[in-house]
């Protein structure tokens, strides 16, 4: 079981995301466990503040990196393979091989920052990992978290159905999805292509294949020089 524990100060965000669909299903069959834990929880002022004035000037306010340090050795305890990772916008992006990564590690914990930042001594003390999800700000970590959480979870063996799991590996091959269709095979003048209703496998199949390429080299063209390179 992959265990993920998450240390923010909006624990609320996670709680739609958590409690529904696969997510949910992945914790009811036991193959993750997600725990929350509010930051807040590991200070120790009457205010249960967490942020400080960055040192030196400059706009708004830092994550301290006292209540962090304190959260993430809690939460560590006496596990050995834990991976701690930082959301951040200065991380490295996203993709599917690191959601195929970390859904083989054992257990992950998610640090997600808001306001300016965070000090940068926890980045240079606890942090494994800095993850990005893609070139632009947003307000702070727990989105990122979660779109990160997803990816991971969908890819645990015995989460999806294999109906459902098909859909990854579309793009673990670096090839857009080809286009579906259902019924009716007519709809409002507009037909399903007729290899689809032929039901001659091979055809249907290379039919597919074809229109897989088709697509990502109209849309995605950064896609198949990947797949390209990858092969060299
Ligand atoms: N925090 C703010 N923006 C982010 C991004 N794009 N990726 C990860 N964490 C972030």
């Amino acid at each position: 079981m992959l265990k993920i524990d998450v240390i923010t100060i909006f624990p609320e965000m996670f709680k739609a995301v958590t409690g529904e669909s696969i997510i949910k299903r992945a914790c009811q069959k036991k193959k993750i466990r997600i725990e929350i834990y509010n930051l807040r929880d590991f200070t120790d002022n009457t205010h249960r503040k967490v942020d400080e004035r960055p040192f030196g000037g400059g706009p708004g306010m830092l994550i301290s990196p006292e209540p962090v340090f304190k959260a993430v050795k809690k939460i560590k305890g006496r596990r050995k393979k834990t991976k701690v990772i930082l959301l951040t916008p200065q991380g490295v992006k996203f993709e599917q091989k690191t959601a195929g990564r970390l859904s083989r590690e054992t257990h992950l914990i998610f640090i997600c920052p808001r306001y300016e930042g965070i000090d940068e001594r926890v980045r240079l003390k606890l942090v494994d990992e800095e993850i990005s999800i893609g070139d632009y700000v947003l307000t702070g970590g727990e989105l990122p978290a979660l779109v990160v959480i997803d990816a991971i979870t969908r890819l645990i063996p015995g989460v999806l159905g294999d109906s459902e799991s098909a859909i990854s590996d579309s793009f673990e091959n670096n090839l857009l999805e080809h286009p579906q269709y259902t019924r009716p095979a007519n709809f409002r003048g507009l037909k399903v292509p007729e290899v689809l209703l032929s039901g001659n496998h091979r055809l249907i199949k290379e039919w597919k294949r074809k229109q897989s390429l088709l697509r990502t080299k109209r849309k995605r063209p950064d896609l198949l020089k990947k797949e390209r390179n990858n092969h060299e």
